[in-house]
């Protein structure tokens, strides 16, 4: 639950001694800012022409006084003088990537940028505002910089305001909302690539001079094929435990570019913003242009480390309901695909209740009547029942899914129009699409254009609507399922460079007024799989899809590399029929956060149901550690035979430790023990396996008790092996 709002304002001139926490300190002519939280500093200071520097990021300093002497201890060459900038003019003094360029009024494009101000505000224990006020020396032209700073959580939100007062319109031809300057003996990049059903696949390497961009055009979907999300390792590549790192990513569900430049002094500076690739903006004289926040931590024990600060401040500051409960499920979609009517679903209400977990999901299909949706070719945009195959429409199956003692929830896909439709016919003018152009589909539908307010006030009204009929409806699966091609705004007229920019900003208004609405409702961020996975949606969404791709062993590495970005809570992982393990395996996989379903229940075997309803139990035990602890990854699938990561609630009386063999090879498993963290090393913990399937034994002991101190220092064999290629294991603090 957020804490009430205390807001307190401390201009400049009263901030000299009196915050520890966010000093300024003048030293010669310059002013210091130094921009801490619990463990870390990053500090601004101005120079003498008052340019704004950043001259530190990394550990916090125990003396804040000695910030100011930073600086003098590097003789690194730079002939521009602001090669470490805050936020990198061009057009004047620099000429290294810059954070912002722009087109004055007069048609001048250069820009000078100095410090004016800045303001510290409180807002509560935890959470402080800096901003900054930059203005150019020659033009009525001035950019703030944000610093929202978690203090507990060592995590930083940073964002810009860009405004003018010149006479006319100034074009704003990059807008970065972060510009950081990295100090390192070397930087290593670890990013993300990856496809349908590829997510988040990896790759690390050592930066070499010039620019590593990492970008999306794709528009909606943004994400299909790199996400935002990254980690900066300086000195060495940083381990799970060892080494400084930052992790990165934009709150922003379109267009983004992340420029991260190795310059001529060997430091990196890392620009992050939405991308201004054909995305010019024009902005009227005190009109103000807010970048989306760039969200970023650091830590100088590992990525583990790292990652633990990200996910504590996700749950407890951005997404929705992070400190809340979550539904299991049932869903439809791999059981039925398109093919199903009200007898088929009335089954299916009844496996939900037999399977045990909360809620049945009706996937899509269920809407479409002169273009029924019965493949992914037809229907998109008309959000009306489809009457054969549901005469008694959703109302009735809430009711049914209530008499059955589980909730109802459903899937849409709102921004999305198929040709074969009414709404394309009626509002041709609605869909983005080249007036000139052949059209060009992705999975056979176009964008509906979000820039357009009235294309929102439908938006909105598919999701209103829905609750509106159907008070009880539980959950909401919101999909987008294709990228924009041929980008063309009927309603942008002249200003067709807004439209990557105005679609965000379009879908987030809806999404403001759905959750104006339905604050705490849960839905599910889908985009195809991951293709919309960032912090800016997330702020709406209590959970997201991950990827269509099921596989359990593909999710041990899948799940792996989200949790570096994302808490277990917000990965929704159903258990389905793709590959070849066992249900054991699926299901003990799926637990790693929040646990769904998408099989045929009544071709479980009666072994195979007793197995999910005594995992079940062990699940509503341990996702009080699994939703809201601490994760630690101790044994990683990309080089051992089997993978491990673990659990611990805050209290750190209770534990999970998940064991998956990830080698097929001849005698592959777990050799040695496994290391524990996170426990209490004066604790005594007893330690018993779980999700143990029917008729099988543990091959472990009974009765197992150690403390923290041997589980952490020696650690415990889970005996992973070709027999037994999923070990879960529970500690319970013994008193
Ligand atoms: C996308 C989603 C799937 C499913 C289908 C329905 O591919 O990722 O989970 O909802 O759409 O068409």
């Amino acid at each position: 639950m957020r804490r009430t709002q205390k807001t307190l304002v401390i201009p400049v001139c009263l901030t000299l001694a009196s915050l520890l926490s966010m000093a300024a300190k003048t030293y010669a002519q310059t002013v210091t800012i130094p921009v801490e939280t619990q463990n870390n500093a990053l500090v601004l200071q101005t120079d003498a022409d008052k340019n704004l520097k950043m001259v530190y990021f990394g550990t916090k300093l125990t003396n804040t006084g000695e910030y100011a002497q930073i600086l003098p201890m590097y003789k690194q060459a730079d002939d521009s003088g602001i090669l470490n900038s805050a936020y990198t003019p061009s057009g004047s003094a620099n000429l290294a990537e810059p954070a912002i360029t722009v087109t004055h009024a007069d048609g001048n494009k250069s820009l000078n940028l100095v410090y004016v101000s800045h303001q510290v505000t409180k807002i509560d224990d935890d959470v402080t505002l800096l901003t900054v006020k930059l203005k150019d020396p020659a033009y009525p032209f001035e950019v703030t910089l944000y610093y929202k700073t978690y203090f507990k959580e060592d995590v930083t939100e940073q964002w810009s305001v860009i405004k003018h007062n010149e006479k006319g319109i100034v074009t704003l031809n990059k807008f970065a909302s972060a510009n950081l300057n990295l100090k390192g003996n070397g930087f290593w990049l670890k990013q993300y690539h990856g496809n349908w059903a590829e997510e988040m696949q990896p790759e690390e390497a050592r930066l070499t001079h010039g620019i590593k961009t990492l970008d999306s055009k794709l528009g909606t979907r943004a994400n299909l094929y790199e996400p935002s999300m990254f980690m900066v390792s300086m000195d060495k590549p940083a381990t799970e435990d060892e080494g400084k790192v930052m992790l990165g990513s934009l709150e922003w569900s379109g267009n983004f570019k992340i420029d991260l430049e190795l310059d001529v002094a060997n430091n990196l500076r890392v620009i992050a913003g939405i991308n201004n690739a054909a995305s010019e903006y024009h902005l009227k004289p005190a009109e103000e242009f807010t970048t989306p926040a760039f969200v970023y931590t650091y830590s100088d024990h590992g990525k583990g480390d790292a990652s633990r600060k990200l996910q504590r401040w996700a749950r407890k500051y951005k997404i929705v309901d992070g400190q809340g409960e979550r539904l299991t499920l049932l869903n439809n979609w791999e059981t039925t695909y398109f093919d199903f009517n009200e007898s088929k679903l009335a089954q299916l209400l009844k496996d939900t209740k037999k399977l045990g977990v909360d809620m049945f999901l009706l996937d899509d299909g269920w809407f479409g009547n002169s273009h029924p949706r019965n493949g992914d070719n037809a229907g998109l945009g008309d959000w009306q029942e489809n009457k054969q195959k549901l005469p008694n429409g959703i109302s009735s199956l809430v009711k049914e899914a209530q008499a059955n003692g589980v909730k109802f929830g459903i899937w849409i896909e709102p921004e999305m129009v198929n040709p074969a439709s009414d709404l394309y016919v009626k509002h041709p003018d609605w869909v983005i699409k080249q007036p000139n152009r052949p059209e060009k589909y992705f999975r056979n539908q176009l964008v509906l254009d979000l820039s357009n307010p009235q294309v929102q006030d439908f938006v909105y009204g598919v999701v209103d609507n829905l609750f509106t009929k159907n008070p009880d409806l539980a959950y909401i699966k919101w999909d987008c399922n294709a990228v924009i091609y041929n980008a063309y705004s009927s309603y942008l007229k002249k200003d067709q460079s807004h439209l990557y920019v105005d679609y965000v900003k379009g879908l987030y208004k809806v999404l403001e007024r759905v959750r104006a609405k339905y604050p705490k409702v849960p839905l599910m961020l889908c985009s195809g799989g991951g293709g919309r996975v960032d912090y800016g949606a997330l702020k709406y969404f209590t959970e997201f899809w991950p990827s269509d791709n099921t596989e359990p062993l593909e999710r041990v590495f899948l799940q792996w590399e989200y949790s570096y970005f994302y808490p277990a809570i917000t990965s929704s992982n159903h258990v389905t029929d793709w590959g070849k393990q066992p249900i054991k395996f699926r299901v003990d996989v799926a637990m790693m956060g929040k646990l769904g379903f998408d099989i045929v229940v009544s071709k479980l075997s009666e072994q195979d149901l007793n197995y999910v309803h005594d995992a079940l139990k062990s699940y509503d035990y341990l996702k009080e550690a699994i939703w809201h602890g601490d994760q630690y990854r101790l044994q990683s699938p990309w080089d051992n035979d089997a993978a491990s990561i673990m659990y611990v609630n805050d209290a750190k009386s209770k534990a999970v430790v998940f064991n998956y063999l990830v080698n097929n090879r001849y005698g592959a498993g777990t050799k040695v023990p496994i290391v524990l963290k996170g426990l209490d090393p004066q604790k005594k913990y007893s330690v018993k396996e779980i999700n143990v399937y029917p008729g099988t034994n543990s091959s472990l002991g009974k009765d197992l008790t150690f403390t923290g101190n041997f589980l952490m220092t020696v650690g415990i064999n889970p005996d992973v092996n070709s027999g037994r290629a999923s070990v879960v294991l529970q500690l319970d603090e013994v008193k």
